[in-house]
């Protein structure tokens, strides 16, 4: 049988048929290889050089090591953290024809640390709790996606810092299914796997000396439980506010932003009696605001911005007498989108007098007005109308803004 590569990288072939692929991994002599810190595995697995390039290349059976190519495929179309698979080779033989066992390939995470050889100084317990954060994180993500691990555990994750926290990668998604959701059932199977499998790994360390002795394996391993169930509260549960209170919204997204997660979509609904709304954000990838905005309304903006924006155009449709979604003879988004454009956006940027805008474009002073409007809803605990909004911003906040945001006078 020849030897065959698989690659998503046209590139990556050429460089890859230098490696010794006919001898096992075990076998590949020092010259190839990349002594980097490895976790625990069920297979062979080991870092290699190819071209500028630092791989990992783990031997496997044709079967799982395709599923795993294939998996990882669908978690990067995903955006979700995960190791970038770059190939699979097979029809690997050795001297004298005996077929060896083919090998996934995948890029290495520049700057990642499998969780035992950060354990070797003796982790404080609060570095743990930041692991655990990043690591319930993952899973929820995951599990918004209808990906089912199977194997969450220490040993399948990387782990990166991020400013001050940590932001945790999928390694090993030999185990995983993808399905189009994720039953509360399967939820909780996979979840409680993640918790047997992290106090194991914890039980490991604490017998080798390695684990810091106020740290309670089997309590961190319900710490994983009660961190992903909040998350995971914070991120689907549907609330119900007073009609009107649109800030009660705002906040809610808010809270989201900062534990790192996007809203789009929200089905924000009216009570029949027009009472109360119920919302249900839904949660994406980066770059989705940025896209949808620019579908939607034709402002092309940062991510931040759109994001923003799009929070303000979905609340406002929400109050439009045509806005029905799934009904066919509503409104179609396009459409209140463009009367957004033209009866809010526009008019209100308009309202702040060219001559004070200094080097701001029109979704930055937009942007600008909402944390306004944001900030003094908060502070009279009601909605403030954006009409107001704007003239306090431009009797209180431009003056003494407005030095900063003037362009800055050349030397010269
Ligand atoms: N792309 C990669 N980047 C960094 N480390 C990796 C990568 N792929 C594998 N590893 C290391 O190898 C270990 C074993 O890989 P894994 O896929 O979990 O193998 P197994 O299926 O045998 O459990 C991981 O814990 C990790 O430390
Ligand atoms: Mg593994």
């Amino acid at each position: 049988m020849a030897l065959q590569i698989s690659a998503t990288n046209p590139e990556h072939p050429a460089l890859l048929l230098e490696l010794p692929w006919h001898l096992p991994l075990e076998e590949w002599p020092d010259e190839y290889l990349v002594p980097l810190p490895r976790g625990i595995s069920r297979h062979v697995v080991r870092y290699a050089r190819a071209g500028d390039e630092v791989i990992a290349v783990k031997e496997l059976a044709e079967r799982p090591a395709l599923r795993e190519y294939e998996l990882l495929r669908d978690l990067d179309r995903l955006g979700i953290p995960a190791v970038d698979p770059l190939a699979v080779v097979t029809g690997r033989t050795a001297a004298g024809d005996a077929p060896l066992e083919p090998v996934l390939i995948t890029r290495h995470l520049g700057g990642s640390m499998p969780y035992r050889s950060m354990f070797e100084t003796t982790m404080r317990p609060a570095t743990m709790h930041r692991l655990m954060d990043a690591l319930a994180v993952l899973l929820v993500r995951l599990h918004l996606s209808g990906f089912a691990w199977g194997d969450c555990s220490l040993s399948n994750t990387l782990f990166r810092r991020d400013a001050g926290a940590y932001a945790a990668y999928l390694v090993d998604a030999e185990t995983g299914d993808l399905h189009p959701q994720l039953s509360p059932g399967q939820r909780d199977y996979d979840l409680d796997l993640a918790r047997v499998n992290i106090s194991g790994e914890l039980l490991d360390l604490e017998a080798s000396g390695a684990l810091h002795p106020s740290v309670d394996p089997i309590e961190f391993g319900m710490e994983i439980c009660a961190r992903y169930g909040g998350l995971w509260e914070e991120l689907t549960r549907t609330s119900v506010y007073p009609a009107g209170k649109y800030h009660y919204i705002e906040r809610r997204i808010r809270r989201l932003n900062e534990l790192g997660f996007d809203v789009a979509e929200m089905q924000i609904e009216h009570s029949s009696n027009g009472d109360t709304v119920t919302f249900v954000p839904k949660v994406v990838d980066a770059g989705h605001h940025q896209r949808q905005l620019l579908r939607l309304t034709g402002l092309d903006t940062e991510e931040n911005q759109a994001r923003r924006l799009l929070g303000d155009l979905e609340s406002w449709m929400a109050t439009q007498d045509d806005y029905a979604p799934g009904d066919p003879l509503a409104a179609r988004p396009e459409v209140l989108a463009h009367r957004w454009v033209r009866d809010v956006f526009r008019p209100t940027v308009r309202a702040v007098p060219l001559e004070l805008r200094g080097s701001m474009d029109p979704a930055e002073i937009y942007h600008e007005l909402l944390e306004h409007r944001w900030y003094l809803s908060e502070r009279a605990q009601h909605d403030i109308g954006l009409d107001t909004v704007v003239q306090d911003y431009i009797n209180n906040i431009l003056p003494t803004a407005r030095e900063t945001l003037l362009p800055t006078p050349s030397a010269d």
